[in-house]
């Protein structure tokens, strides 16, 4: 059978002065309806970059979708016309950014903002629109809903946006809901709360969700399954508890290692102070990786082999799968 949305392929390359940075290099997933599937990975691997092109909103130029599909209920969103994703884009698919500022109307208020959506994809009038965009800042728990519904975004605390960027991305009850970095911009508790909203919503509205974040403590919270990124690549692939339990790839062990210890740090002020462990390394320039594997620069277990040739993304054990020549085991 096959998942509501399937991306197949997918290659968003930028075109710079510098050279050809392949963003996001053939990569494949699915996702279920009702399903959260998480993307992790370091800074500037292609995770926004994946979901800005199944959003269809590479910044072009300089970037540009150069292969793959994107199918939603079977049809390929990269065939159809910029005026048909219109009626796709936040209606069956919609995106909650990082950061809500640079995506809310600062001179919109909050209400007519979220009914837009509504009359734009359901053809409501004003009334019933405004109406309904009041019901969604409910849904996401701010007080006072109707008279928030008359302010604008800088009037609202940094978490109050965010919830409503969630209402105004739910509003018309999308089939698939992006998250990219939901929560990085806010402070911890307010990020536990909307992270719980999300996981909340998404199982009143049964929508398939895309949850980005570089953060695996938040992963193994909400998602299901996770996929591991590494220079534009996938490397890594399983269910929460497989990967956690058991990650095949070093660079995924290497993230793991990187999780702040709530546990081991409680009660012990002076040792929460203390930096994680790192990866030692950067992420090669995308525009220049090694010919074999793109993380043996960083990684412990790199041979000559690991140097010359690409491993091939495999299937290792049932439902994991990474790519890497010398697997975790
Ligand atoms: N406008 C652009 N021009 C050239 N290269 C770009 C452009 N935008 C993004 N890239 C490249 O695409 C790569 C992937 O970027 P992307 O924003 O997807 O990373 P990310 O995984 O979301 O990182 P972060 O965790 O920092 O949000 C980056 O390494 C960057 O070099
Ligand atoms: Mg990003």
């Amino acid at each position: 059978m096959s998942s509501l949305l399937e991306v197949e392929g997918l290659g968003t390359w930028f075109y710079t002065r510098q050279g050809i940075v392949k963003a996001v290099d053939g990569v494949d997933f699915q996702v279920d309806a009702g399903e959260t599937l998480a993307i992790v990975g370091e800074s500037g691997c292609g995770k926004s970059m994946t979901a800005l092109s199944l959003m269809r909103l590479i910044p072009s130029p300089p970037g540009r979708i150069v292969s793959g599909a994107i199918k939603l209920g079977g049809r390929d969103l990269l065939k159809i016309s910029e005026e048909e994703m219109r009626a796709v884009r936040g209606n069956e698919i919609s995106m909650i950014f990082q950061e809500p500022m640079t995506s809310l109307n600062p001179v919109m208020t909050i209400g007519k903002q979220i009914s837009e959506a509504l009359i734009l994809h359901r053809d409501m009038d004003r009334k019933a629109a405004l109406k309904r965009a009041v019901e969604m800042l409910d849904l996401v728990r701010i007080p006072e809903p109707a008279q928030r519904a008359k302010e604008y975004p800088h009037q609202l605390s940094g978490g109050m946006r965010q919830r409503a960027m969630i209402a105004m991305a739910l509003a018309c009850n999308p089939k698939v809901l992006i998250a990219d970095e939901p929560t990085t911009a806010l402070d911890v508790t307010i990020q536990a709360q909307i992270l719980e909203l999300i996981v909340d919503l998404q199982r009143e509205f049964s929508a398939a969700v895309i949850l980005i974040t570089h953060d695996l403590g938040v992963v193994a919270e909400t998602a299901r399954r996770v996929i591991v990124m590494y220079a534009g690549r996938k490397v890594e692939e399983g269910t929460v508890g497989e990967l956690f339990s058991n990650p095949l790839h070093p660079y995924t062990v290497g993230l793991l290692a990187s999780i702040p210890r709530l546990d081991l740090m409680r009660g012990q002020t002076d040792r929460s102070q203390e930096r994680l462990q790192e990866i030692p390394g950067i992420v090669p320039p995308l525009f220049d990786l090694p010919a074999g594997c793109a993380f043996a620069p960083r990684c412990q277990r790199a041979d000559d082999l690991c140097r010359r040739e690409r491993p091939a993304y495999e299937e290792k054990q049932s439902g994991h799968w990474a790519a890497c020549w010398h697997t975790n085991g």
